[in-house]
């Protein structure tokens, strides 16, 4: 490939963590070296022929403490980038923990042909054998190839939608999966090869516009409820009274609810608060039936239906 662009944009996470010791894997503080640091240690990155690899620090965050102001300029310079004719595609440096939040949030509202591809680390900068260059030459080389569009994830080898990646594992290297879904493709030696009948144009049309995004004075309240054995109304009740605006029920099996918990968002919906359904199974999806008494999340995970529902709000949806 020559003269193509790829902007990688820097938000902190393990990826970019340091520890003390080499062999410590889990005591390291996530967020402590800069993006530009990051490709300047694998020269392999800048020696490609005719392809520009760009740094751009968006945030240096442990993406435990990822939230909306964040997405929102994320979001902004992403699409800055993605506009720009000479970009193949952007690469996002993030921490674990809330990759899936973040994917889902920018597959929502990026007009994105090309392709947005989210790396990230098990292991911090500092570790005897970091995984964090291999993923992020892996998620170069996927942005670099041909008729990809929308947002991914990749990591340990893998390939994961925007839709349906979670994260499945606190400390194996391959800690993402897809659930029913799982891996879209998989990377080897700079390409991907993709699952059969795969379609890589996960194209995302920015279901809610940017602008309505970078206005927003803030994020509409959504909170998340989990249904379990013993599960009483009174955090419910409570959450009406502080103004939350919607609530997303991680309920059990094929989105039951307890029926204390129940009655309390019967309540809740009664004052206008919104409430949606997701299952708390970490595969599969809720199933509607008639006489439900909420709407179900259409098979979207508690953390990314709170974004929807979120977003939601925000547009008056
Ligand atoms: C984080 O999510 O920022 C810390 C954990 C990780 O990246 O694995």
């Amino acid at each position: 490939m020559s003269g193509q662009k790829i902007v990688v944009l820097g938000t902190g996470g393990t990826i970019a963590g340091t520890a003390a010791d080499a062999a410590d894997n889990i005591g390291y503080k996530a967020a402590q070296v800069g993006v530009r640091d990051l490709l300047a240690s694998i020269p392999a990155l800048s020696q490609s022929e005719g392809v520009a690899v760009e740094a751009e620090q968006v945030a240096q965050v442990d993406s435990k403490d990822m939230d909306f102001d964040i997405w929102t300029r994320l979001a902004a310079r992403c699409q800055h980038h993605l506009d720009h004719p000479a970009v193949k595609g952007v690469v996002i440096t993030h921490g674990t923990d809330t990759l899936e939040e973040t994917a889902w949030f920018l597959q929502e509202v990026l007009r994105c042909t090309k392709p947005v591809v989210l790396t990230s680390a098990m292991r911090p900068a500092s570790a005897l054998t970091p995984d964090g260059p291999q993923n992020l030459m892996d998620a170069v080389a996927l942005a670099l190839a041909p008729d990809v569009r929308g947002v991914f994830a990749v990591a340990a080898g893998e390939v994961h939608g925007a839709r349906l990646v979670q994260k499945a594992h606190p400390y194996r290297v391959n800690a993402f999966a897809s659930g029913d879904g799982g891996p879209l493709g998989w990377m080897e030696e700079g390409s991907v090869r993709w699952a059969p009948n795969i379609s890589v144009a996960h194209e995302s049309k920015g279901r809610i516009a940017m602008i309505v995004i970078a206005n927003a004075v803030s994020a509409p309240r959504v909170e998340i409820i989990l249904s379990h054995a013993g599960a009483r109304g009174s955090l419910v009740d409570a959450l009406v009274r502080d103004g939350v605006q919607g609530l997303v029920v991680a309920c059990t099996g094929n989105g039951t609810i307890h029926h204390a918990l129940e009655d309390a968002l019967l309540r809740a919906q009664v004052a206008g608060v919104r409430v949606v359904r997701a299952t708390r199974c970490s595969g599969g999806q809720v199933l509607p039936k008639p006489g439900d008494l909420f709407v179900d999340s259409r098979g979207l995970s508690p953390v990314k239906a709170r974004i929807s529902l979120m977003l939601d709000l925000l547009v008056g949806a």
